[in-house]
């Protein structure tokens, strides 16, 4: 038997990434840029074993539903193929928040889950062939191989292979991302189906392919001067942008509830008030809340109050995946 242990945090769009350029090979169609964070996140073992004539998942201390088993069946495919291990595998996974809240995430599974896989096949690390695999399995999922502030482009928009790097690390900044918990609303539809419904029948996804460029260098920028204004409108931007696409594709879908509309005037009415605190929201009902250290306490304080609020939890940027053993 080959055994290890990895564990991967999640990480938040700053700028989104919406959209797929190849849906075979799960090719974002732009790039994106993202915080890792540090408490919440997966940590996953995965035991390759002669004896096994197929692969198996428990997720948080259950049998997996057959159709997480088999994505992440897919990408072992990978790994196997990519580093010669030839046994199936029993794979148990941990989130640190239950899967069902909404707020565990496909990025930090799949991370964590190639991370080890790769580590217990006994391949050589190479940080693009994990990017790759990870992204197999979910877009946003190589984000989760680093730490702090990381943009990731795929393969053809930069005219090479794709990359994905650290612009900064934790340290650089220490900002705080605030999480609002919703009562849990379905996640539906999938992030998969949506981008497509969106790629193929929103009017205005051209324009958000042609304004993302603009997003991405001025996160950049904002993020390499820790410039709290800059970064907060563009990411604000791209996340309104994104969901403007899912409300105009034929048919219609929102992630938002009430609740979540509350927690964005509040945003708007602290800005208004001088407290420099911005939103955004990924494929699901929450809200995550970016602002200073100094500021995370009121800003919790204040979110735990609004009708519908289940949880605030303060996140700060963190590290990246590793291997625990
Ligand atoms: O990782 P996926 O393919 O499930 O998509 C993630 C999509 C968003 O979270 C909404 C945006 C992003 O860039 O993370």
């Amino acid at each position: 038997m080959k055994a290890a242990r990895a564990w991967a945090p999640v990480n938040v769009a700053l700028v989104k990434y919406w959209g797929k350029q190849r849906l075979d090979e799960n090719l974002p169609a732009t790039g994106s840029l993202s915080l890792t964070l540090t408490e919440l996140g997966t940590s996953t073992e995965v035991v390759f074993d002669p004896a096994l004539d197929g692969d198996s998942l428990v997720l948080d201390g259950r049998p997996a539903p057959d159709a997480a088993r088999q994505r992440v069946s897919a990408v072992l495919e990978l790994v196997r193929q990519a580093s010669g291990m030839g046994w199936f595998a029993r794979v148990e996974s941990r989130n640190t928040v239950p899967t069902a809240s909404g707020l565990a995430s496909s990025a930090s599974a799949f991370a964590a889950l190639v991370l080890a896989a790769w580590q217990a096949s006994g391949a050589r690390r190479d940080l693009s062939r994990l990017a790759e695999l990870a992204r197999r399995g979910s877009g946003s999922a190589p984000r989760s191989l680093l730490g702090g502030f990381v943009e990731l482009q795929p393969p053809g928009s930069a005219g090479d292979g794709g990359w994905l790097r650290q612009l900064a690390p934790a340290e650089h900044w220490p900002l705080r991302l605030v999480v609002a918990v919703l009562a849990a609303g379905s996640k539906r539809p999938g992030s998969t189906e949506g981008m497509e419904r969106s790629r193929l029948t929103s009017p205005y996804y051209q324009d958000w392919l042609a304004t993302h460029p603009a997003d991405m260098s001025r996160a950049r920028q904002a993020v390499a001067r820790r410039d709290l204004q800059q970064l907060g409108e563009v990411m604000e931007s791209s996340c309104l942008k994104m969901h403007a696409l899912t409300i105009s594709s034929r048919p219609p879908f929102l992630y938002w509830r009430p609740a979540t509309v509350a927690v964005l005037h509040q945003v708007w009415e602290w800005r208004r008030g001088g407290l420099p605190v911005f939103f955004t929201m990924d494929a699901g009902p929450h809200v995550k809340v970016l602002c200073n250290a100094g500021d995370a306490r009121r800003v919790a304080e204040g979110l735990s109050q609004v009708p519908g609020v289940e949880r605030v939890l303060v996140e700060r940027p963190g590290a990246g995946a590793r291997v625990v053993s």
